[in-house]
C-alpha cells in the first residue's frame, strides 16, 4: 500500500492508474463501517483510495477538533488488510491556503438539521470533499447513509457542478446492540452507551408503526420521541429523499432522521423506508 501526504503527489501517482478509481474519504479513527465502504469499493473498482483528513473547516468553534480520535497506526493497518491501494493523509498546510475560494451549502437544504446545530458544518464539508474528488478523481466515491444530510448534500454539489464521479451511498454499519457505529462512540461511558441505545430503538419503533400501517409523520415523531425520552432531542424529522418535510411516509421514498445528545456527545441515525 502506497502512502502520500502531499496533494499534488497524489494526482500524478494517480496518472499511472488508467482505471477504475474508488474512493472512500474519511477522517479516520476507521471502524466497521468505514471498512464496508471499503470492502463496496474493492469490490465495484480496479484500484481503491483512501483519505484520513480530520478537516479544520467542517469544525465549529468549541467543537472536538483538538480531541476527534486519531489512530494513525492502527489505521494503516486496516486499510493495508482491507486491499487498500493508495492511503491518502495529507495535513491542514497541505490541503488549505489563505483567503481561499469557499463553497456555500444551500440554505434550505444545507442550514436545518445538522445544519441548524452546527451553522456552517457542512460548508466546510462540500470545500473539503470537493478537494478530494478534484484530487483523486475516481470513477465512484462512497459516503454512508448514516449521515445523511452530507450525503444528500455531497450527491447535490456533485449534479450542480457537473463533476464526473459516481457517487455510491452504503448502508450503516451497526454494534449488535443496535448502536449505529461512530468514530464518535469512544466518547461514550458504559451508561451512555446504553442510553444512546435508544436512538436505535427509536428509529426500531417508527418502523414497527409503519409495519402497523401508521404513515402519519406527527404520530411517528411523538412514539420516537417518547421512546428517547429523557435524552435532549436536536431533532426527529421524517423527510423524501430529496429533504422536504413528509406528512405521511411514503415508502421507497422517506427517511426518518434523529440526532440526539448522549452526555456532551451529539449521536445521529436514521432509517431509509
Ligand atoms: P467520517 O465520519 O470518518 O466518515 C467517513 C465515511 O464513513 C462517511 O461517508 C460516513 O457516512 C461513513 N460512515 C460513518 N459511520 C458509518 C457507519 N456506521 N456505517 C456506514 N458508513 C459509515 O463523514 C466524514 O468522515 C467527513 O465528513 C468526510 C466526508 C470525510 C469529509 O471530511
Amino acid at each position: 500500500m502506497k502512502i502520500i501526504a502531499n496533494p499534488f503527489e497524489v494526482k500524478e501517482y494517480l496518472k499511472t492508474v488508467p482505471m477504475r478509481i474508488g474512493f472512500v474519504p474519511t477522517m479516520g479513527a476507521l471502524h466497521e463501517g468505514h471498512l464496508s465502504l471499503i470492502k463496496k469499493a474493492k469490490e465495484e473498482n480496479d484500484f481503491v483510495v483512501v483519505s484520513i483528513f480530520v478537516n479544520p473547516t467542517q469544525f465549529l468553534q468549541g467543537e472536538d477538533l483538538d480531541s476527534y480520535p486519531k489512530k494513525d497506526a492502527a489505521d494503516k493497518k486496516i486499510c493495508e488488510l482491507a486491499g487498500v491501494d493508495l492511503l491518502f493523509m495529507p495535513n491542514a498546510e497541505g490541503m488549505y491556503g489563505v483567503d481561499e475560494v469557499t463553497l456555500q451549502a444551500p440554505n434550505v437544504r444545507g442550514y436545518v438539521l445538522e445544519g441548524t446545530s452546527r451553522p456552517g458544518h457542512f460548508s466546510g464539508v462540500l470545500q473539503v470533499v470537493m478537494k478530494l474528488l478534484n484530487i483523486v478523481q475516481p470513477t465512484k466515491a462512497y459516503f454512508g447513509k448514516k449521515d445523511a444530510q452530507q450525503l444528500h448534500l455531497i450527491t447535490l454539489m456533485v449534479q450542480n457542478f457537473y463533476m464526473s464521479v459516481e457517487i455510491v451511498p452504503v448502508d450503516t454499519v451497526r454494534e449488535s446492540d443496535g448502536l449505529a457505529m461512530s468514530s464518535r462512540n469512544v466518547y461514550l461511558s458504559q451508561e451512555e452507551h446504553q442510553e444512546a441505545l435508544k436512538i436505535s430503538k427509536s428509529l426500531k419503533m417508527a418502523t414497527q408503526l409503519v409495519m402497523q400501517k401508521n404513515f402519519v409523520s406527527s404520530e411517528i415523531k411523538n412514539a420516537m420521541r417518547n421512546t428517547l425520552a429523557p435524552l435532549e432531542i436536536s431533532y426527529v424529522e421524517i423527510l423524501n429523499r430529496n429533504f422536504e418535510l413528509l406528512q405521511e411516509v411514503e415508502i421507497g421514498n422517506t427517511i426518518v432522521l434523529v440526532e440526539a445528545l448522549v452526555g456532551r456527545t451529539r449521536l445521529l441515525d436514521n432509517l431509509w423506508l
